[in-house]
């Protein structure tokens, strides 16, 4: 559905992106994660057409972008990170004024703007200027505008940062009902629980460039990363935990503590507990630490996700 090859773009002198490509399926929700800075919003801009890349390309439903503008971008709702609404304008003219850009007719947008105003909570606050919402309702009205003209695609930039819980998990839940009815969604975030949470399959970006790619289970298992369990030892005398310590292929002992070291823990955990009990070994705690996109980003590139 959506291709994007080895895409480069600079601003002035600075490599913004160092050549990105990816694919995305006809209706699978595609995440974009990556910290402050590597490229998400330039990334979705030239997806979107709002900017040129230096090079690469673009083709959405075996259009070129650059050749075929128009009809690419119909196909295409776009969310943008910064808010793009007039605050003395109610919802209702900020929608008709965003549908027109999209080319809906008036007809059509009477109709798709209030199932757009109830899909999103907003109905009865449509004659309300924007200037008097909260930055979760106006994002709210941002996503609206962008499903007007029923695009198939949706580019949504960071669309929960700095928002009320309540919007984000209205949010959330259009997104899934969107999702399931088979709309193609492109996803940045700096947010890993809602990569993991949403995403059928995540590119991780950083620096300009997208350094893995996969399914959450498949970045997961590339990464090698070992998982641990650590579990604390009541009434133990030492050389019990020492045995049960030497079994385990790859573990530490620290006191009345052994961690326990395996790349899928949730299999081994009852190998650790049974070892355990055998040994007569009594457990007072057992903490387990997972591999996540956190930990997967942190063994990429040595940082946090969040810095
Ligand atoms: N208009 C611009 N002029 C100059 N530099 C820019 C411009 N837009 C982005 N950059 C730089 O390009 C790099 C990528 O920026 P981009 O906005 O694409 O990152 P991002 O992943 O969206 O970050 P964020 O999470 O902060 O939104 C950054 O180093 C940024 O400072
Ligand atoms: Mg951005």
């Amino acid at each position: 559905m959506i291709e994007i090859k080895n895409l480069r773009k600079s601003y002035n002198g600075h490599e913004a992106l160092k050549g990105i490509s990816f694919a995305i399926q006809k209706g699978e929700f595609y995440g974009l994660l990556g910290p402050n800075g590597a490229g998400k919003t330039t990334t979705i801009s030239i997806m979107s057409s709002i900017l040129k890349p230096d090079s690469g390309e673009v083709i959405i439903d075996g259009m070129n972008l650059d050749t075929h503008p128009g009809q690419a971008k119909q196909l295409i709702g776009v969310v943008p990170q910064e808010i793009a609404l007039y605050g003395d304008l109610t919802a209702s003219e900020n929608l008709h004024f965003w549908g027109g850009l999209y080319g809906v007719s008036n007809s059509e947008l009477k109709k798709r703007s209030e199932e757009v105003l109830h899909l999103f909570g907003f109905y009865d606050r449509r004659n309300d200027n924007v200037k008097t919402y909260s930055g979760g309702m106006k994002r709210r009205i941002n996503i609206a505008a962008a499903l007007l003209h029923q695009p198939k695609i949706l580019f949504m930039d960071e669309p929960t940062v700095g928002i009320d819980p309540q919007s984000r998990n209205l949010i959330f839940e259009v997104i899934e009902k969107l999702h399931k009815e088979g709309m193609t969604i492109v996803y940045t975030t700096h947010y890993m629980e809602e990569a993991e949470r949403f995403c059928d399959r995540i590119g991780i970006i950083d620096n300009g460039q997208i350094i893995a790619e996969g399914t959450l289970k498949e970045l997961k298992s590339n990464s090698a990363l070992k998982e641990v369990v650590v579990v604390t030892y009541d009434h133990a005398n030492e050389s019990q935990l020492k045995e049960i310590s030497a079994k385990w292929p790859d573990s530490n002992l620290s006191e009345n503590k052994i961690s326990f070291y395996a790349t899928d823990v949730q299999s081994a955990l009852s190998g650790i507990i049974s070892g355990s009990g055998q040994m007569g070994a009594d457990i007072s705690n057992i903490e387990i630490q997972r591999t996540n996109l956190e930990t997967i980003f942190l063994s990429l590139t040595g940082k946090q996700l969040r810095d």
